[in-house]
């Protein structure tokens, strides 16, 4: 395949043009905060309700955002009848409790990643939700940005030939604090589920089926890991070679290189970021560079994207389907398991 004269255009580029859902926040965390406010600056979506587990920290947020009702429980958030979705925002310990309530109130729920703790919790709620027929999907919002559509459509016309691998860096420093939910087992916490999920999305999703993994990390004193690099291995032998670290000032960046041209992913992956098309000499070089959606306010996209299935009356992701989920959960439970890291319950 010869080089292309230009990138093609994201299948996705407008998050405004998108059914309008009306919105229950459950778990009015920071990301909770950031999820509102991205969604007033770049969608039409309404967020209409909150939900905490205390009434004043519910109320407290509503008048914050504006939210015109809040509630004292989860459970009475995904009773109020005038909500359509709910956007799940708690600790990881949490997921699997909290994802099968709104299953039982048949609320169509975008769930935070990591999708669960354990891929344990990942197949029973996979299970539970296409028994019930209730929409679940994994707030991976990697998987919906528009280079990341590029791509999709670059390999689907074999411009990058056979991938031979995907490289995938995230990470920052991040003091060690007892306690918090990034460091306490009890709140699933560890760096492999709080951001090295993304690295490990994006590389098992380009490479498809993985034969091998093989991680390397360190723990904290508290016993949960705070880095881990890793090598996942295909069949035929491609290689994803993730790394994942809040011990230093990472890069964010990715790669994929092919057998007829590489894509280079200029800044932080799993956010709205420049990419580069290069070719097999070095010499042709496509770039795209999209800013109206910076940092985390990309993940409107999913959003947009998981109203579009709710309207076309889909019950999962189509880009990241359930059983993708639980995929990504068994390869985050082996790395897990491979440089020491365990849940009481796995002891
Ligand atoms: N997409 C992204 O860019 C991004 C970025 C950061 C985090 N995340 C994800 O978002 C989720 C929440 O992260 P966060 O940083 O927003 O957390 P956070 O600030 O600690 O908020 C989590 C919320 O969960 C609720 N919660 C329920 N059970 C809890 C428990 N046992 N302990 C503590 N809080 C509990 C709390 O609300 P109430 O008690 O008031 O109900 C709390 O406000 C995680 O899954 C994380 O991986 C995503």
């Amino acid at each position: 395949m010869a080089f292309p004269s230009a990138l093609p255009v994201p299948t996705d580029s407008d998050p405004r043009d998108a059914p309008v859902l009306r919105w229950g926040i459950l778990g009015p965390g920071l990301i909770a905060a950031d999820f509102v406010s991205a969604l007033g600056r770049h969608t039409d979506q309404q967020v209409v309700a909150v939900g905490s587990r205390d009434a004043a920290r519910a109320s407290d947020f509503a008048q914050r955002f504006g939210i015109e009702r809040s509630h004292g429980s989860y459970a009475a958030l995904l009773a109020d009848p005038g909500i359509d979705a709910v956007y799940i925002a708690t600790p990881m310990s949490e997921h699997h409790a909290n994802t099968l309530l709104a299953i039982e109130a048949g609320v169509p729920t975008l769930l935070e990643k990591a999708f669960t703790r354990t891929a344990a919790e990942a197949r029973d709620v996979r299970d539970r939700s296409r028994s019930a027929g209730v929409f679940v999907m994994e707030a991976m919002k990697t998987r919906y940005l528009p280079h990341r559509q590029m791509i999709d459509t670059l390999i689907a016309d074999g411009v990058l030939g056979e991938i031979d691998s995907v490289t995938a860096q995230y990470g920052f420093p991040i003091p060690y604090q007892a306690g918090s939910r990034l460091f306490e087992p009890s709140l699933g916490g560890g760096v492999l589920l709080d951001i090295g999920v993304y690295p490990l999305s994006f590389a098992a999703g380009l490479l498809g089926e993985i034969a091998e993994v093989r991680g390397f990390g360190t723990l904290t004193v508290s016993g949960v890991e705070d880095t881990v690099s890793a090598v996942l291995i295909t069949p035929t032998g491609a290689r994803g070679v993730i790394d994942t670290s809040w011990r230093g000032v990472g890069s964010g960046r990715a790669g994929i290189t092919g057998s007829l041209a590489r894509i280079d992913v200029d800044a932080v992956f799993n956010n709205p970021a420049p990419m580069s098309l290069v070719s097999a000499d070095g010499r042709q070089r496509l770039g795209f560079d999209d800013r109206r959606h910076p940092g985390r306010e990309g993940m409107v996209f999913q959003v947009a994207a998981m109203a579009r299935y709710l309207r076309a009356g889909l019950t999962e992701s189509p880009l990241l389907g359930l059983d993708e989920s639980v995929r990504v959960m068994e390869l985050l439970d082996e790395l897990r398991h491979q440089v020491g890291a365990r849940f009481a319950d796995e002891n």
